[in-house]
């Protein structure tokens, strides 16, 4: 009988975790849903640098089957054609190879917009022909492709160089910064800055904190911004604390910020209702933030990684923001899934463009 009980216990839990399972993914599917039917409504080109990647032509026969975007394979065209064949994917991808011998106006153009940058007329030639990070910049900078996706097959920041040198940030900002939008059960946060910038100042936290509430209404979702540290309100006071606290004073002060947002303050009055409500019933936010504003990167970077390990969160990014164009730079290790979610979230904001 013991037995028997443990083992439906077991069950129990089993269908208890199931269905946690099936509510959370319940809740980033309906928000993905929101994001692949903007998308599928008017699918923009979206090049993508590691064309001859089997993920990538994956992802790609994705996108182009479910009308969500109109992928650009950049690499060769012989190798494409046969990963695809290998892989049985009956389609016929648009590819742009770049050692075939058309793209000399994006030479010209990288070598324009980079010479006082050190980069010489032939050094441009082989970063345009050899690097296809540099050839999907260009090729999203001259308007040939609306967003770019990359990363999968490079470490981070050699892969976000490019598209920084190149594309660069949009006429209202200075700064690009990397988003996360973690769901659980029933909410909703998004995590910044979790991968560009090592140490913001208060004037590029505020910036950062913009740019994510464009994109969580990008997402329907009305942005509350805490920006955390680890005192409350001035319970403590020094050059770390500081920075968060003069980034949501600057916020407060913006005629341009429509949402409520407070700091410094720890991850937890953030979160929960009733500190906020209780000890600190001044705060500007009513309502527990969805916007989580990290105060460097290796808080941001590890804080969404434990949501996403321990708290059980589906992560969708990182989402680039504040550049002039879409681009989205992909963790090694990403699966097709999150390349096309991905992409779907670049097609959305190039929509608006
Ligand atoms: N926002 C916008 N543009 C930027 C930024 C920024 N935060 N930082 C640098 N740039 C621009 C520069 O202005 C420069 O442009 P220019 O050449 O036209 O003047 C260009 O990018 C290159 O800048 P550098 O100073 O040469 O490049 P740097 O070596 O500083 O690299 C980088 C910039 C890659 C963003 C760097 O800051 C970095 O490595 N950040 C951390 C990345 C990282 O390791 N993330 C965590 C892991 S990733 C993950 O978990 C997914």
């Amino acid at each position: 009988a013991a037995m028997t009980s443990g083992a439906a216990r077991e069950r129990l839990d089993m269908n208890a975790y199931r269905e946690r399972l099936e509510a959370r993914l319940g809740k980033s599917r309906e928000m993905m849903r929101v994001v692949l039917n903007k998308a599928k409504s008017n699918p923009k080109r979206v090049a993508l640098a590691e064309g001859e990647d089997e993920k990538m032509i994956r992802a790609a026969y994705q996108m182009q089957e479910e009308g969500i975007a109109e992928p650009i394979l950049v690499g060769k065209t012989t190798t494409i054609l046969r990963k695809a064949e290998e892989l049985g994917l009956d389609f016929d991808p648009t590819i742009a190879n770049p050692r075939d011998g058309e793209w000399d106006h994006y030479v010209d153009r990288l070598y324009e917009l980079r010479q006082r940058k050190g980069v010489t007329k032939s050094e441009a030639e082989e970063l345009v022909r050899r690097d296809s990070n540099y050839f999907a910049s260009v090729m999203v900078e001259v308007g040939d492709a609306d967003a770019m996706l990359t990363g999968l097959t490079h470490h981070y920041p050699s892969a976000l160089r490019p598209p920084l040198q190149i594309i660069g940030t949009a006429a209202d900002a200075n700064y690009a910064a990397g988003v996360y939008m973690m769901t659980f059960k029933n909410r909703v946060v998004f995590c910044a800055d979790t991968t560009v910038n090592l140490d913001p100042d208060e004037e590029i936290l505020a910036e950062i904190t913009k740019h994510t509430a464009d994109l969580a209404r990008q997402f329907n979702v009305e942005p509350r911004a805490a920006l955390l540290s680890y005192s409350n309100f001035g319970s403590v006071t020094n050059e770390g604390t500081r920075k968060p606290r003069d980034a949501a004073a600057l916020l407060q002060d913006d005629p341009d910020v429509d949402f409520p947002v407070d700091g410094e303050m720890q991850a937890d009055t953030a979160l929960v209702e009733d500190i906020l409500e209780g000890t600190y019933d001044f705060a500007e936010l009513d309502e527990p933030a969805n916007l989580l504003v990290f105060p460097n990167l290796e808080a941001g970077n590890i804080g969404y990684k434990l949501l996403q390990r321990l708290g059980g969160a589906e992560a969708i990014g990182p989402m680039l923001v504040g550049m002039d164009k879409p681009v989205h730079v992909l963790q090694r290790g990403d699966e097709v899934k999150d390349i096309v979610n991905l992409a779907a979230t670049a097609v959305v904001d190039a929509q608006e463009e």
